[in-house]
């Protein structure tokens, strides 16, 4: 048993489709949340900078008294993870969760990936997919229009439903089964990407995966939370107004007062 609180950070506010997953599946469990507002986006940033921003956002997590740190971005996952020394607490990325989950129920063997343009560029999707089923076919597609789209509540109608077919078609050509949504908004456009792609592609929300996964490691390490309800606390680098006015469209509640800006350049190396 471990009362120690769930760390989760994002590049801004999509992280809280993590933690809504984790709240869903884990309610007894607390969670400190931190949203890099005030340097997002990460996906169209150089590898460097973004694994800078994730150490500081990893420092800034341990200050607190927590026992593990989900990393709920997509670009995060994929392009610092590996280069991020050791840590005291387990640090678990969105990437092998889902990457695990698309080769359980691919039947064709052709994957999509989509993600932002640091995701896809720095490949490690395809890489880890390959590593450990070397039959499968990759076709990845950056896709840098859907964050806008989504931060400005354009999830549904006609110019997320273009959106979607544009960076899409090529996928569905190479008649993919199985599409990995490699990006903490993009579960938000579920209802475009189906309408474009019909019912027979599996959408693998990272999100989720990773959620399932933290729940299997605390429960195997004997470190679920005895609680009978969880409390959340929330960071941000910008506005709190703005975090909170939007928080709710990835979180589906609302988040009252438990929101903080902090100044995550004095978390620098
Ligand atoms: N959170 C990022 C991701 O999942 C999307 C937004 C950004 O580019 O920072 O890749």
């Amino acid at each position: 048993m471990d009362n120690r609180a769930i760390g989760v950070f994002d590049s801004g506010l999509g992280g809280l489709t993590g933690v809504r997953e984790l709240i869903n599946l884990l309610p007894q469990e607390s969670t400190v949340y931190f949203g890099d507002t005030g340097r997002v986006p990460y996906g169209s940033r150089s590898n460097q900078t973004i694994i800078r921003y994730v150490q500081e956002d990893i420092r800034f997590l341990l200050t607190f008294d927590i026992k593990l740190i989900m990393v709920a971005c997509g670009t995060a996952s994929s392009v610092a993870l590996p280069h991020i020394p050791d840590c005291p607490v387990p640090v678990i990325g969105v990437v092998e969760p889902a990457v695990k989950r698309a080769l359980e129920v691919t039947k064709n063997n052709r994957i999509g990936v989509i993600g932002t343009s640091g995701t896809i560029n720095n490949g490690m999707y395809e890489r880890l997919l390959r590593e450990n089923r070397p039959d499968v076919t990759v076709f990845s597609n950056a896709c840098p229009l859907f964050v806008p789209l989504v931060e400005n509540g354009l999830t549904d109608g006609e110019i997320a439903y273009l959106a979607a077919k544009e960076y899409l078609a090529p996928l569905k050509e190479k008649q993919i089964d199985t599409l990995i949504l490699g990006c903490t908004h993009y579960p938000l456009l579920v209802g475009a990407i189906r309408a474009f792609l019909g019912d027979d592609v599996t959408l693998i929300d990272p999100g989720y995966e990773t959620a399932r996964f933290v729940r299997d490691h605390l429960t195997n390490h004997d470190m679920l939370s005895d609680r009978k309800q969880g409390d959340h606390q929330y960071f941000v680098s910008d506005s709190i107004e703005n975090f909170s006015k939007n928080a709710g469209a990835f979180l589906q509640e609302e988040i009252g007062q438990q929101i903080q800006k902090i100044e995550i350049e004095r978390f620098g190396v």
